[in-house]
């Protein structure tokens, strides 16, 4: 195993993923445990190196040090940014503070000769120097390398952009390895964890399943947890996983707001309570919410109101729990899907967000309201590391690959006023259009259009259009078909669909939806629109 010693960086999360992405596996722990935790961590001798992260600070704003313990254990350790910093100054270099930050793209000069970079470089210069494209975000460096240690990168700017003692196993970089930006990142942290460390590839999803029921269980012991399911990715993996922990220990609650896609609440239930036997207590909240919706136009408004009532509908449930007893002192935790970026994201929310661009339902502070511990299985997972483990889990790929829904539902996607009228025509158009998006293929791919984008749905415009069926005048509804392609959704193309595709989906539409007589395609990217119409 690798331990990754956590100095606060953004990305420190990414270099755990990437050691998993090497099969190898691996724990993130704040840097500040003690030499005698670290030791502890070794005694089963599994523990084959250590890697010191990144850091948002400088060593001269925090004296934040790697425990002792770990440069005396014998076994290699990585130092990335501020953990070559440290490495630096606990063994016995010099760091000073930078007077210019260097923050971005860098191109590195690496010296070959080390067991890291052997053989690891993106281009050659004409002198034929190794050279790597990389990503670097840092304001002190490194002046003068500890004894033993030998240069093995450096920059214009930074002289001693990276330093090996080779006979300690001890290597430090300036730049991110863990970044995507880092081309050769990937190579460079298999290298360090597979031969420099001596770690066997044989980590896989169904181990984490293994790690994460055994600590579920030990967190949880035989008290009770409640988990509100949504039929989204998160709380469906985080429910499958807690009951393979729990069984019936677990209470799933899903409200079904009246505002969900055709036929999801049936398919959730019958996926957790038909096949995995769950306890699920769906709740028919439809009239509630939808009476609360009654002449509500605004966008936000309307967030504010569902996200509002999904709470109160969440906490009745699990106080009427608490009064059932069932024999038992009712639910003392709450479960949450929360995954990792979701954890950066209200980490670093406050510097980044000025504005609230659209404010999204969430139940923060739901625990503390409750009077419930929290319990995260899914805290330290990228989402398609969560898909991997959903499908290890024996999720159907349908859902687990199911493109992100929004906590309001339909009711951001029904223009103004939410009527029950609007959503069950809303329902009917989106399940043909999401029904062609999974029949057509891509020639070139073989994928569905499906799974070529990212999100897809269709969204309800009231307003009435005039068109002619048979020898008829109608007087209908218009929808829009909206499909986007992105990886992180801060960003999104509108997709270019196959006209055959978008002439199918229109026909069946307004063929098969009595009342919507008109359907267009979205042409617009975000910036400046946004993947939603509200
Ligand atoms: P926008 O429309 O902001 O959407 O480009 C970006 C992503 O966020 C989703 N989204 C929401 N998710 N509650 C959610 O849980 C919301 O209120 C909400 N609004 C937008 C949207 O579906 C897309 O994936």
């Amino acid at each position: 195993k690798i331990l990754i010693l956590d100095f606060g960086s953004q990305v420190t999360q990414l270099i755990a993923r990437r050691v998993r992405e090497a099969h190898v596996y691996c724990e993130v722990h704040p840097c500040d445990v003690s030499s005698d935790w670290v030791r502890e961590f070794a005694a089963d001798g599994q523990l084959k190196g250590v890697i010191l992260s990144g850091s948002h600070a400088s060593v001269y704003e925090v004296d934040d040090k790697a425990p002792d313990a770990v440069f005396e254990l014998g076994i290699p350790v990585l130092g990335i940014c501020y953990g070559m910093q440290t490495m630096a100054q606990q063994l016995g270099g010099k760091v000073e503070a930078g007077h210019t930050r260097e923050f971005g793209y860098a191109e590195v000069r690496a010296r070959g000769h080390t067991a890291l970079l052997k053989d690891i470089a993106d281009f050659t210069t004409p002198e034929g120097h190794g050279m790597l494209k990389v990503w670097m975000s840092h304001g002190d460096k490194v002046t003068e390398m500890p004894p033993g240690f030998k240069l093995m990168a450096s920059t214009d700017s930074c002289p001693i952009a990276g330093m090996a003692d080779e006979d300690r196993g001890y290597y430090a970089v300036q730049f991110h390895p863990e970044v995507t930006h880092t081309v050769q990142g990937r190579a460079l942290l298999e290298r360090f964890v597979l031969e420099i460390c001596g770690t066997r590839p044989d980590w896989i999803m169904r181990d984490h399943i293994e790690e994460a029921v055994q600590k579920i269980r030990e967190q949880v012991g035989d008290e009770e947890v409640i988990l509100g399911l949504s039929g989204g990715v998160d709380s469906s993996v985080a429910a499958a996983l807690i009951h393979r922990a729990i069984g019936d220990q677990l209470t799933c609650v899903f409200v079904d707001h009246g505002l969900l896609r055709l036929h999801e609440g049936d398919m959730v239930m019958d996926m957790f309570a038909g096949k995995l036997h769950a306890k699920v207590i769906r709740v028919d909240a439809s009239e509630l919410f939808l009476g609360k919706l009654a002449g509500v136009a605004e966008p936000e408004q309307k967030r504010k109101i569902i996200g509002g009532l999904f709470v109160d509908v969440f906490k009745a449930e699990a106080a009427k729990l608490k009064a059932a007893g069932n024999g038992t002192k009712g639910a003392t935790f709450l479960a949450q899907g929360t995954i990792y970026p979701d954890v950066i994201e209200s980490g670093g929310a406050k510097s980044k967000k000025a504005v609230t661009i659209k404010s999204h339902h969430n139940v923060g502070g739901l625990p503390e309201q409750l009077g419930l511990k929290l319990l995260e299985p899914l805290r330290d997972l990228f989402k398609d590391e969560v898909r991997e483990l959903g499908v290890a889990l024996g999720l159907p790929p349908e859902m687990v690959y199911r493109h992100p829904f929004p906590g309001p539902g339909l009711g951001v996607r029904i223009l103004g006023e939410v009527k029950k009228d609007y959503a069950d025509l809303l329902r009917r158009a989106d399940a043909i259009f999401i029904e062609e998006l999974r029949n057509f293929k891509d020639d070139a791919s073989g994928k569905t259009w499906y799974d070529l984008t990212s999100q897809a749905f269709t969204v309800f415009l009231p307003v009435k259009s005039v068109g002619v069926m048979g020898d008829g005048r109608t007087y209908d509804y218009v929808v829009a078909l909206r499909a986007v392609q992105t990886s992180d959704f801060m960003t999104a193309d509108w997709a270019e669909l196959p006209y055959a595709l978008l002439k199918k989906v229109s026909s069946r539409i307004i063929n098969e939806v009595r009342g919507i007589n008109r359907v267009t395609y979205d042409v617009s990217s975000k910036p400046p629109a946004t993947i939603e119409w509200e």
